[in-house]
């Protein structure tokens, strides 16, 4: 398929998706939203993909919500087309993925690199709420999902100033998983997907939900929750595989089952 505003690539059993917007700083249009939940989609579908990489350029990974495109809303509008209710869609995908992030991630661009499953980020990387700014507050989640990233005081300081915060920063307060030199961020998350994409599917696919289901419910609820999906696991092959290759000291050769 054929996309206007983002790349798409396959490396190994890795899914690479490049937002591709230069002209606006990638900023997150109707069209972004569709075309990224399409890909992801194909890659969701596709048995050799076990793990995406979402990245956007070395200047931004997106600068925000296109503020174009909102401008001239009314508040009908927004509330009939459920403006960015789309993105949750995003947050329903199943296999991990994960965010590649260099330069600008502002506003929907900050939120939309926290709705993957962890954050890499190049030495360049900004992040920040701005929406403070436009005169609107966070629509795709950020004052939540950042709130529950670096905790309260850091991001009120963030959603009620509008700063930016750097990369060192983000990494210092749990935004980022792993800080890397700009020149090597996709290599490094290439690299970090293709390892995830090497385990068990139905293992790391559990993985995912397992930790999502953390921010939704209680500790003793959650806990019950693992315990099943850790003990549905004894129901896949890879579990005997993958316990038969530690005690046969050789590396495992998952099939998925
Ligand atoms: C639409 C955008 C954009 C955006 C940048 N551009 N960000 N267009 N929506 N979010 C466009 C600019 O208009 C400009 O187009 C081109 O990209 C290059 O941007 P410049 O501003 O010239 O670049 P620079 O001077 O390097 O500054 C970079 C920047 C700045 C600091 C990132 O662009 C900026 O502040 N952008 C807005 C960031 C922001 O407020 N994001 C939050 C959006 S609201 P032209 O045609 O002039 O060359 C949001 C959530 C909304 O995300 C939820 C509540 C409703």
């Amino acid at each position: 398929m054929a996309y206007e505003t983002i790349l798409v690539e396959t490396r190994g059993k890795v899914g690479l998706i490049t937002l591709n917007r230069p002209k606006a700083l990638n900023a997150l249009n109707t069209e972004v939203l569709t075309e990224l939940l399409a890909a992801a989609r194909a890659f969701e579908a596709d048995p050799r993909i076990g793990a995406l990489v979402l990245t956007g350029s070395d200047k931004a990974f997106a600068a925000g919500a296109d503020i174009k495109e909102m401008q001239s809303q009314t508040y009908v509008d927004m509330y009939l087309a459920d403006f960015f209710s789309g993105w949750e869609d995003f947050t329903r995908l199943r296999k991990p993925i994960i965010a590649a992030v260099a330069g600008y991630a502002l506003g929907g661009g900050c939120e939309l690199a926290m709705m993957c499953d962890f954050i890499i980020a190049a030495d360049t990387a900004k992040f920040g709420q701005p929406e403070i700014t436009l005169g609107v507050i966070p629509g795709m989640g950020g004052s939540q999902r950042l709130t529950r990233f670096v905790g309260k005081s850091k991001a009120m300081d963030m959603c009620l100033t509008g700063r930016m915060m750097d990369a060192a920063e983000a990494e210092r307060c749990g935004l980022v998983s792993r800080l890397v030199p700009a020149g090597e961020l996709i290599e490094e998350a290439l690299k970090a997907a293709d390892k995830i994409a090497g385990f068990s599917l139905p293992a790391v696919m559990m993985a995912k939900e397992a930790v999502n289901r953390s921010y939704e419910t209680t500790l003793g609820e959650g806990l019950r929750f693992e315990r099943r999906l850790f003990h549905s696991l004894f129901a896949f092959e890879d579990q005997k595989e993958g316990m038969a290759a530690f005690a046969e000291k050789r590396s495992a050769n998952f099939q998925n089952r």
